[in-house]
């Protein structure tokens, strides 16, 4: 064990550690609240928000609501990705029908039960959303607990008051993804992770414990590595009111368990808080220790420590919490850029949005680790965040398989509720090792000049020194050599764009201003096409268009040690920005890599000049029937000194490479084999082929992980691909492959990288829907209840009401007969048969059209809902209420001013078993995705591929069981 210097600064009093405390005797439970949720979307229910009273919210926000006709889902979910792309959408949103203008397809509902054992009771219950998009609406048994209107940040609240310990808890949130926060793809619903955590009243408080490290020489990391942890204690806000009248004797005792496996027992420090407890306060204990051989963290090296840290109380565990955390320095020199550990370390970056092929915005988290360990492969080691907090996991993923991140905020602002995010923000994300810098905005292009814009970059600034110290912030600046504004406070000068231009002379002018590429490049390409087709809204992938190419933006950059390299945009293509065009194209074709994360010809020119593999990659594809004879640009990406093109066997010429550019040759076509040899020092080092192939023949399933956990949440992603007669992968194949599974998995998305593809990226079970007019609809003037939604006789089924007044059935563009007259109460009554067939469906709701002003809705005597929006069209689950034979509709309308009534245009709706739809997608030039998921059954997976005229094949994965992530069931 290795011995460490120990500093305490507790509240009141330190003291030695008591004794050994174990972590089964922790309370606190961290719990997925992703599976099993329902969801509707549409506006069903616009005015169940109530403020007046609470727990006066009505329909699916009420705690006695019947949601079985919803679909059945789990998080994460994205349910822009499932509608149909539409032309007149919004082109920077990728042409999904939701946002501004598409009211029925932006209001989503969710609703979903857990219970709470009766052993609870005493505990604290806390519910965590890490993102929603966007503005939630969340309530707990009834209960309005949070709105939360920004969709990158987490929010969390302390539920205890309102959850009922010994029986079952409802949470309903409703989702309008109305407005837009960015001008990318941003997705629609619970897109991130859902938790539940239980923990003693005094416990660690959410994201209470921070570990930061540092050296003697700030940037150096040379002789022991000084730990600070600071740990947030919660101990107010309790139901207990023996925490009101005694001073809490709080220990906090921490375990240091090194990146080799060793462990290390530390002191404790001893925190007592004031008496009496103010409600909602919080303490705060600070220990320091050394290590004195720290193991540092780099991309390259990604080792990571663990501090567990325990409190107990009266000698009894209260909380225990795991924070990882990792060893390394960060900073900037205004010589020598970018300092990792000590050292100059050359920023290889990419900006990147958070969406993918298939699932949108909603990744599960093996998609996280997928997509940095794509990025790796080309060299990329930094990423850029842009422009929003990430979710917790891709950090995870970064601290783990080695990748520094730029961490970026939505938007600038020093008001006190951009400031909040900003430090929530911040408290979440500082123990990552991989979080390197901070962004405090990017492109605000109206205000970043103004000496108002500066005192707002300068505040969140501030936040971040106040924070975390020992991190450096920038602004993602789009200007040129413009000092005003944010550029002259921020501590690190960002650049957008400009390489060549004004940065070396903003430079001569702010010598002592670090500065970084925070966005280069901006480079299109599409996948496999060589020649520009703004019909079908494909970019050639040579990289020559105008002066937005990679060669450009790094060979500026890697000649100014002082710019620390910088961030591509981007790594991934994403949704929207379809830049230069627009429909039919639907993503964005900046990336390295397209939507799938299939590398396009710009992937070599990186990983030549950013990696110290040996790489000699040729372009184009060589299958060009009809070109014979034609001269055609071959190119090599290479870091090969030199390189030697051959067709069929003839040399075509060596040339020299120069550092960071790459090779070209006009070569007549003739099909055969293309091949290249690259020489260092006149000695062979690489060799390279590319030949002419047969036509596609059988298909080919590349797992890029052949066992997952079963989890329900491990993902292994394949790579569909067409193979000739001799095994070779056909890049020019668009055969539409068809895909079924078997076993202990599901298929969660499909894609292919194509920017212009509409083909849908999941297939939704879709529940058949069946409408029965319900008609001859009766009423009569009644006396308004004394509490207007009681039962009251005239809702009684068996009632005859033949006598009652009929109505005019509505015609198109007309209302229907609205009798009532201002403050008027009537009752409306219509009769439904039901057959045995009918009840076995899984839903059966009944949906109105205009109920002016109120109705309170009966079916049999049992109220199954109400409505407060003469606008809004009611929709009702009736499944409970109904029986086989005469069903009787009886709705209470209460008419405030004008005409009113009820519109007797009444459907009720059999809503049947959700049905698969067939899985399929085309190969875009050779290439298709397809994600499959395991179940929490361990065992195989079979995913069987087919296709017109090729061979079909079938792979296996497995799963294993393993250690799933703890849920409520
Ligand atoms: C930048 C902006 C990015 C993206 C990019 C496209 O100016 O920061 O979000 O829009 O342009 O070229």
């Amino acid at each position: 064990m290795q011995s460490y210097r120990f500093f305490r600064l507790a509240i009141l009093a330190a003291t030695v550690c008591l004794g050994q405390l174990r972590a089964a005797d922790s309370p606190r439970e961290h719990l997925s609240l992703d599976a099993n949720w329902k969801f509707h979307l549409g506006d069903d229910w616009p005015s169940a928000l109530h403020l007046n009273k609470a727990g006066a919210s009505t329909g699916p926000a009420a705690e006695k609501f019947g949601d079985s006709a919803w679909r059945s889902l789990n998080l994460p979910h994205d349910w822009a990705i499932e509608l149909p792309f539409d032309p007149n959408a919004d082109a920077n949103h990728g042409f999904k029908p939701v946002g501004p203008g598409y009211a029925r397809n932006s209001i989503g509902w969710y609703r979903r039960t857990f219970e709470l054992p009766a052993e609870d009771s005493g505990k604290r219950i806390w519910l965590t959303f890490d993102g929603v998009f966007r503005d939630a609406t969340v309530w707990v048994n009834g209960w309005l607990v949070k709105r939360h209107e920004g969709g990158y940040y987490p929010f969390r609240e302390d539920i205890t008051d309102v959850v009922h310990f010994g029986g079952k808890n409802t949470v309903a949130v409703r989702v309008d993804a109305t407005k837009f926060e960015g001008w990318f793809y941003e997705g629609a619903g619970i897109y991130r992770h859902v938790w539940l955590d239980k923990t003693a009243p005094v416990a660690i408080a959410p994201e209470g414990v921070f570990v930061q490290v540092s050296f003697t020489n700030k940037n150096v990391p040379e002789g022991p590595a000084k730990v600070f942890v600071t740990t947030d204690l919660n101990y107010a806000n309790t139901n207990s009111p023996k925490y009101f009248s005694t001073a809490v004797d709080a220990w906090v005792n921490y375990k240091l368990l090194t990146p080799n496996g060793e462990t290390d027992e530390l002191k404790d420090a001893r925190l007592i808080t004031p008496n009496p407890i103010k409600l909602l306060d919080k303490s705060g204990a600070l220990v320091t220790f050394d290590i004195p051989s720290p193991i540092l963290w780099s991309p390259e090296n990604p080792k990571l420590y663990k501090l567990i840290t325990t409190v107990s109380v009266d000698g009894k565990v209260v909380d225990q919490k795991e924070t990882t955390f990792g060893i390394r320095t960060v900073g900037f020199d205004k010589d020598k850029g970018f300092l990792l550990n000590g050292k100059p370390y050359e920023l290889y970056g990419t900006c990147n949005h958070q969406d993918m092929a298939g699932v949108g915005a909603a990744l599960p988290d093996a998609l996280q680790y997928f997509r940095i360990a794509k990025l790796k492969e080309f060299g990329c080691n930094a990423y850029r965040t842009s422009h929003n907090p990430p979710t917790p996991e891709l950090l995870d993923a970064c601290d783990r398989l080695g990748m520094i991140i730029m961490d970026e905020s939505r938007l600038l602002g020093s008001d006190s509720e951009n400031l909040k995010k900003w430090d929530d923000q911040i408290r979440r994300d500082r123990n990552h090792p991989s979080v390197a810098i901070w962004s405090v905005a990017n492109e605000e292009f109206t205000v970043q000049s103004t000496p108002q814009a500066g005192n707002v970059a300068r505040t969140m600034q501030n936040l971040v020194k106040s924070l975390d110290p020992t991190r450096p912030v920038t602004y993602a600046a789009p200007q040129g050599d413009t000092f005003d504004g944010i550029n002259g406070v921020i501590e690190v000068r960002g650049w957008n764009y400009h390489p060549g231009g004004d940065m070396d002379k903003y430079h001569a002018k702010h010598p002592d201003q670090p500065n970084v590429g925070t966005e280069q490049a901006s480079t299109v390409c599409t996948r496999g096409i060589y020649a520009d087709d703004k019909a079908r809204g494909y970019v050639s992938a040579y990289d020559i268009r105008g002066t937005q190419t990679a060669e450009r933006w790094w060979s500026y950059f890697a000649d100014r040690p002082w710019l620390s390299g910088g961030f591509v945009w981007t790594g991934f293509d994403y949704r929207g920005e379809p830049t230069p065009y627009s429909w039919p194209c639907i993503n964005s074709h900046f990336g390295v890599l397209d939507m799938c994360g299939f590398p396009k010809d710009n992937f070599y020119y990186y990983q030549a000049w950013w990696t110290t593999n040996m790489v000699l990659h040729l372009l184009p594809h060589w299958n060009w029937a009809g070109k014979e004879g034609q001269e055609i640009r071959v190119d090599a990406l290479s870091n090969c000194e030199e390189v030697e093109l051959f067709l069929n066997g003839a040399s075509l010429g060596k040339q020299t490479m120069k550092r960071n550019s790459k090779l070209s040759w006009p070569v007549k076509y003739a099909p055969g084999t293309l091949s290249a040899k690259g020489f260092n020092g006149g000695k062979l080092v690489a060799e390279q082929k590319v030949e002419t192939t047969g036509d596609a023949t059988q298909i080919q399933l590349t797992p890029n992980r052949k066992t997952i956990n079963a989890d329900g949440t491990d993902v292994s992603v394949f790579t569909v691909s067409a193979l000739d007669a001799q095994g070779r992968t056909v890049p020019v194949a668009q055969n539409k492959i068809n895909f079924s599974i078997e076993g202990a998995g599901k298929i969660i998305g499909v894609g292919n990288g194509d920017p212009s593809c509409h083909e849908p990226d999941t297939f939704v079970a879709q529940p058949p829907v069946k409408a029965l007019p319900v008609h001859n609809w009766r009423w009569k003037l009644a006396a308004l209840p004394p509490k207007r939604g009681a039962l009251i006789p005239e809702y009684a089924p068996e009632l005859d009401d033949s006598a009652w007044n009929t109505i005019k059935a509505k015609t198109d563009g007309d209302t229907g007969e609205m009798p009532l007259k201002e403050g008027e109460f009537a009752v409306y009554r219509a009769h439904v048969k039901l057959t045995e067939d009918d009840l076995k469906n899984p839903g059966i709701q009944v949906r109105f059209g205009t109920i002016d002003d109120h109705g309170w809705i009966f079916v049999n005597n049992q109220r199954v809902g109400e409505s407060h929006d003469w606008q809004a069209q009611a929709l009702c689950d009736i499944k409970k209420a109904v029986h086989i034979g005469d069903n009787v509709i009886a709705v209470g309308v209460r008419n405030d001013a004008g005409e009113g009534g009820l519109n007797p245009d009444v459907n009720m709706e059999i809503v049947g078993p959700a049905v698969e739809s067939p899985w399929s997608r085309s190969l875009f030039n050779g290439l298709a995705q397809i994600m499959v998921q395991s179940t929490k059954d361990a065992g195989e997976i079979k995913l069987i591929a087919n296709a017109d005229g090729l061979q079909p094949v079938t792979a296996t994965l497995t799963t294993q069981a393993g250690a799933a992530c703890p849920s409520v069931p």
